[in-house]
C-alpha cells in the first residue's frame, strides 16, 4: 500500500467532526437517562470502535464501567467482508448480571455483531443492547436491532474516527469516502 496522504486522498466527507461531536452528546444523554439509577458496562470492539467509545463515556452521567475486546472480520486492507469473526482479545472481567452496551464503529453485514450478541449473550449478562455511531443498512445480511444508532450512511466504504482503510486513516476526525484511485492502489 502506498503511503496515505491524508488531506489529498479524501474526496468527501459524509459526517463533519462537528455532527459527530453533537451526535455522541445526545447518545450520552439519552443513555444517561435510559439507564438512570443503573450501572452500565460499556464493551467496545476495538480498534475502530476507539474513538467513538472514548468521547461516549464522556457524555454519560451515570456511573459506568467499560471493556475491550477485539475482533476481526476483515483480511488486511480488503474492503469486503469474509463472514469469519474471530476473537483476538477477549473481555477483561465478568458481565453476570451486568447492564451492558456495545459500543460499535460501524453496523455493515452485522454479521460482527451478530457473532458478538450470540457470543456475550451466553455470559449472562443482565440485559445486552447495541449502540452503533453508522448503520450502513444497504448491505445488511443478517436482521440486527439496533437500540441506539448514530448515522445512517449509504453504501460506501468510509474511514476516519476509528475507521480505517489498510490500517490507516482512523486518526481523520470526520467520517469520509477516499478517493477511488486509493481504493484501487493497495
Ligand atoms: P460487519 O460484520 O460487516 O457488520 O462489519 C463490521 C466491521 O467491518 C466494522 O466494525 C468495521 O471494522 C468494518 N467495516 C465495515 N464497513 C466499513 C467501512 O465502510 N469502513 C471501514 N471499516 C468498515
Amino acid at each position: 500500500m502506498r503511503t496515505p496522504d491524508l488531506s489529498a486522498d479524501v474526496a468527501d466527507v459524509l459526517v463533519t467532526a462537528a455532527d459527530i461531536q453533537t451526535k455522541v452528546a445526545e447518545l450520552g444523554a439519552t443513555l444517561s437517562r435510559d439507564y438512570a439509577g443503573r450501572e452500565l458496562t460499556l464493551v467496545s470492539v476495538l480498534k475502530g470502535a476507539l474513538p467513538f467509545m472514548a468521547d461516549l463515556m464522556r457524555q454519560i452521567t451515570i456511573p459506568v464501567q467499560i471493556d475491550l475486546m477485539e475482533v476481526s472480520s476483515y483480511g488486511g486492507a480488503s474492503t469486503e467482508t469474509s463472514g469469519l469473526v474471530r476473537i483476538l482479545k477477549d473481555l477483561s472481567s465478568s458481565i453476570d448480571g451486568r447492564d451492558v452496551l456495545i459500543v460499535e464503529d460501524i453496523i455493515d453485514t452485522g454479521l460482527t455483531l451478530n457473532y458478538l450478541m450470540r457470543y456475550l449473550r451466553g455470559k449472562n449478562p443482565r440485559s445486552l443492547k447495541i449502540c452503533a455511531l453508522l448503520d450502513k443498512p444497504a448491505r445488511r445480511l443478517v436482521e440486527i436491532d439496533i437500540d441506539y444508532r448514530g448515522f445512517t450512511i449509504p453504501d460506501r466504504f468510509v474511514v476516519g474516527y476509528g475507521l480505517d482503510y489498510g490500517e490507516f486513516y482512523r486518526n481523520l476526525p470526520f467520517i469520509g469516502v477516499l478517493r477511488p484511485e486509493v481504493y484501487g492502489e493497495s
